[in-house]
Order: C-alpha cells, then sequence, then structure tokens
C-alpha cells in the first residue's frame, strides 16, 4: 500500500499571511522521512493553497513521486503536461467549496472533458486517475475512457456515523473490487484519518491512498515525521491484519 501525503495545508497556512512559510516542499521532504511513498498536491484554479512555483520545487526534488490533483481544466492541464508529473488525478473543482466535495461528473459533457483530458494526459506520458464516488456505473465509465487508476471518494465513509459506516465500506470494497476486476488501479481518499483508516487500507485491492487533512493537523502538534510515521503504522498495520 502506497502512502501519499497531500502537504496543500501546509500552504494553506502560509497563504493565511502570504508569506514564505511554512514551506510545503519542506513538509514533503519530511513526509517522505516519515515514511510517504510520494507526495500529492491540489493546484486549484484559485490557487489558495499550492501556487506553481511549489509545484515546479516540489518536481524538482521527487519527480517520481508526484501526484498532481487538477480538475480538466486548460489552465492547470497545460502545466501538467509541461511538467510532467508522474502522476495527474482530476478532481471536479468548484471555487466555493472548502474541499473537493463529490467525484468527478462523467455524464454529458462532463464525459467529453474529461474523456479528452485523459488521453492528453496520456499522450503526455502522464499516469492518470480518476478522483470518483464509489458507484458501479461510474467505475465502468473510468475504464471505458481508458484511465489507468481511479481514485475512489472516501468522504461519504469517513462521514458516516457508526451504523452506516459498514455500509459505505462495502460500497467502497465492491466498486474497488470491480475497478481492479476492469484493469484499473485502486485509489482512495478523503476524510481518512488515523482513526477511520484502517478498513480502507484493508481493501486488498487497494493499492494507494491520499491523506492530507489529518495528517497535516497531527502534525502542528508532532511534527511532520511523526505524523507520517503513525499514518504509516496504522496503514501498515490494518494490511497485516486483515
Ligand atoms: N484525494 C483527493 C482527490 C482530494 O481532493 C483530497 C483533498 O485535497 C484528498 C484526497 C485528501 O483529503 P483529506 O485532506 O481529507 O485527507
Amino acid at each position: 500500500m502506497r502512502l501519499f501525503v497531500n502537504v496543500d495545508h501546509v500552504a494553506t497556512v502560509r497563504e493565511a499571511r502570504r508569506s514564505v512559510e511554512p514551506d510545503p516542499v519542506e513538509a514533503a521532504v519530511l513526509a517522505k522521512a516519515g515514511g510517504a511513498d510520494g507526495i500529492t498536491v491540489h493546484l486549484r484554479e484559485d490557487r489558495r493553497h499550492i501556487q506553481d512555483h511549489d509545484l515546479e520545487r516540489l518536481l524538482e526534488i521527487a519527480r517520481g513521486g508526484v501526484n498532481l490533483e487538477v480538475a480538466a481544466e486548460e489552465d492547470v492541464l497545460t502545466i501538467a503536461e509541461r511538467l510532467r508529473p508522474a502522476q495527474v488525478t482530476l478532481v471536479p473543482e468548484k471555487r466555493e467549496e472548502i474541499t473537493t466535495e463529490g467525484g468527478l461528473d462523467l455524464g454529458g459533457r462532463g464525459l467529453d472533458r474529461v474523456g479528452a483530458a485523459v488521453a492528453r494526459l496520456r499522450a503526455a506520458g502522464i499516469r492518470t486517475s480518476l478522483f470518483v464516488d464509489p458507484v458501479r456505473e461510474v467505475i465502468e465509465v473510468c475504464a471505458e475512457l481508458q484511465a489507468d487508476a481511479v481514485e475512489l471518494h472516501t468522504g461519504e465513509y469517513s462521514n458516516a456515523n457508526d451504523s452506516a459506516r459498514e455500509t459505505q465500506l462495502i460500497r467502497l470494497t465492491h466498486c474497488a473490487e470491480l475497478a481492479a476486476k476492469l484493469g484499473l488501479a485502486v485509489h482512495a481518499g478523503h476524510g481518512l484519518t488515523y482513526e477511520n483508516v484502517g478498513p480502507v487500507a484493508a481493501i486488498e485491492v487497494c493499492e494507494e491512498l491520499n491523506i492530507g487533512h489529518s495528517i497535516v493537523s497531527r502534525a502542528i502538534f508532532a511534527g511532520m515525521v511523526r505524523a507520517v510515521e503513525e499514518m504509516r503504522i496504522a496503514v501498515d498495520t490494518a494490511r497485516v491484519e486483515r
């Protein structure tokens, strides 16, 4: 199981003061020291956290291990094609949202836009992942688009109360198995914490987790290296015990 640490919120703190600290690239170095397999950053249209120069510096130190999240929009796709991170995850994006709220819309014009983006990224030699809700029909569309991977949105699982969580976990597991059967690599993320990560980490076909807010929150008190080490233990223990 690869653990990708999202360092966006280190930049959120910096941007709150339009300052130079804390530096998300330094956070990435420390996250790697704590056992992260890779680093995820989301270059948002409004650049509210990660800036273009952060991405450029990050790629200089860790090209092979960077997962860039972007919307299927011209501005950021052009940047992705130019900088060529190892992997791009296409995500939906609304300016007014606090964080990514749902999976990609793969109906009608959304399908055309995402399909064209996947084709462009593939032509540039970039591995593509699609951030989607755990819905069977949506997973089938991802396979038709010839994406390399799906990232299953774990938000509903994370927000569910104790009684609803098991239902959400079954939903995630079924979609993960379908995706794997259709030849897609399976990733998962959003809202995962030290407390709820175990059952998702234990889904056998899942090979990558993207976790940000919980790790950065823990890092404020424990430091980034320790915060990532603790998440690494939570993930690896769940894999061994499943
Ligand atoms: N995966 C995707 C596609 C996301 O947009 C985000 C949030 O930026 C995450 C994972 C990480 O979510 P969280 O910060 O809640 O761990």
